[in-house]
């Protein structure tokens, strides 16, 4: 039986209760006998801050070098706003994907039958619904120099961020997108802005060459950013994989969020480069942050960081069934009615955390 090794970062708040969930439903998946699960735990955020000084100790950052997957909960909250910035709880996250080259950002946008009501669009439009945006994270103008803020003769400022891409960093998340899609609908579409941005030339241009030579199983379609944004709120079910830049990506995954209901519902991949055993580089998130007005009062919902397993088994670990498995056991129990307060109809009937990951767990 193939054995997978899990790094389980629970970090600050709602982070350790979420993941405990994991650690449910974990222990359901090996009773099905689809493979071997090994976990070790470690401390990130405020947590490690308490412990070792820092958010993110060595020790830690190599032990996930050397774990098959990470599975992260959330970082940071009040008791650390105080903290120096470059050792505050979202500096071990940074730091793990940056060290980690965790360079394409998969966010899916799921419409669960069951809570078509809670979108903020028409039942009809997303009902169904299942896009995967393909984020690129490591470049672009959050990262381009020069980045600075200068004063000029008259004394006015001028700020400037830059957008850089590179040929090779299209193409290593152009490939993501099309090995997603074909495992998928089979469509890509890539937004950009080559009407009026020189990297969104050249994003064009790389992406209809990796197309044509490794992907004509694939269709391929371009959309200009802007329009983009529009089409996902008119008609968002025409999508399915969508790949974009660091910045246009920011803002249409955060687009397609709205559409499917609550941050508690919202798993992510975050896939780098192959490390030592071959294996891609990959950290599975939620894509909530720790909650400190529910934390420790078991509210939270856990089915974005459940979700989050869910892609790892498919995409680190090629367990393809096995994650159908659990997003059929979360689609099954959101069906028969279970609900944490914050996808409750008004919060009436609600369960907690436990008792959620424990219908989840029954279910697969
Ligand atoms: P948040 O995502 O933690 O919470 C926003 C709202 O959504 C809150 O009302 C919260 O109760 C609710 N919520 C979030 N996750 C939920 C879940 N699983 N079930 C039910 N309700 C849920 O964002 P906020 O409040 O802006 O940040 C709180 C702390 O988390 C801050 O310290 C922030 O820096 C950190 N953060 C960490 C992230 C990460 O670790 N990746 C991402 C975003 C924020
Ligand atoms: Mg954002």
């Amino acid at each position: 039986m193939a054995s997978y090794n899990l790094l389980l970062l629970p970090g600050d708040g709602i982070g350790p209760e979420v993941m405990a969930g994991v650690e449910t439903v974990l222990a359901a998946l090996r009773e099905t006998g689809i493979a071997r699960f090994e976990t070790e735990t470690d401390l990130v955020g405020g947590a490690a801050i308490d412990r070792h000084g820092k958010p993110l100790a060595d020790e830690t950052l190599e032990r996930a070098k050397a774990a098959d997957a990470i599975l992260l909960g959330a970082v940071g909250g009040p008791k650390w706003n105080g903290v120096a910035y470059d050792i505050r709880p979202e500096a071990g996250l940074l730091r793990l994907r940056k060290d980690l080259a965790l360079f394409a950002n998969l966010r899916p946008a799921i419409c669960y039958p069951a809570l078509a009501d809670a979108s903020a669009l028409k039942r009809e439009l997303v009902e169904g619904l299942d896009i995967m945006i393909v984020r690129e994270l490591t470049g672009g103008v959050y990262f381009g120099e020069p980045k600075e803020i200068t004063v000029q003769a008259d004394g006015s400022k001028r700020a400037v961020d830059t957008q850089v891409y590179t040929t090779g960093e299209i193409e290593r998340i152009a490939h993501v997108a099309f090995d997603l899609a074909r495992k998928r609908s089979g469509r890509v579409a890539s937004a950009e802005k080559n009407n009026v941005m020189k990297s969104g030339v050249l994003w064009k241009e790389v992406v209809t060459q990796v197309h044509a030579e490794h992907y004509a199983d694939v269709a391929l379609e371009h959309v200009l950013a802007d329009n983009c944004a529009m089409q996902l709120v008119r008609r968002p079910k025409q999508f399915d994989v969508l790949v974009t830049d660091n910045l246009f990506g920011d803002v249409l995954s955060d687009v397609a969020a709205m559409l499917t209901g609550s941050l508690g519902m919202l798993p992510s991949a975050s896939l780098g480069a192959a490390g030592d055993g071959g294996m891609r580089r990959a950290l599975y998130e939620p894509v909530h942050g720790s909650a400190p007005d529910i934390a420790g009062a078991d509210k939270a919902n856990p089915i974005a960081m459940i979700g989050s397993l869910a892609m790892c088994l498919r995409y680190s670990f090629g367990l393809g069934e096995a994650a159908d498995l659990l997003d059929g056991a979360i689609t099954d129990t959101l069906a028969a009615g279970t609900r944490t307060a914050d996808i409750a109809a008004d919060g009436a009937g609600a369960v907690g955390t436990k008792a959620m990951a424990e219908a989840i767990a029954a279910a697969v």
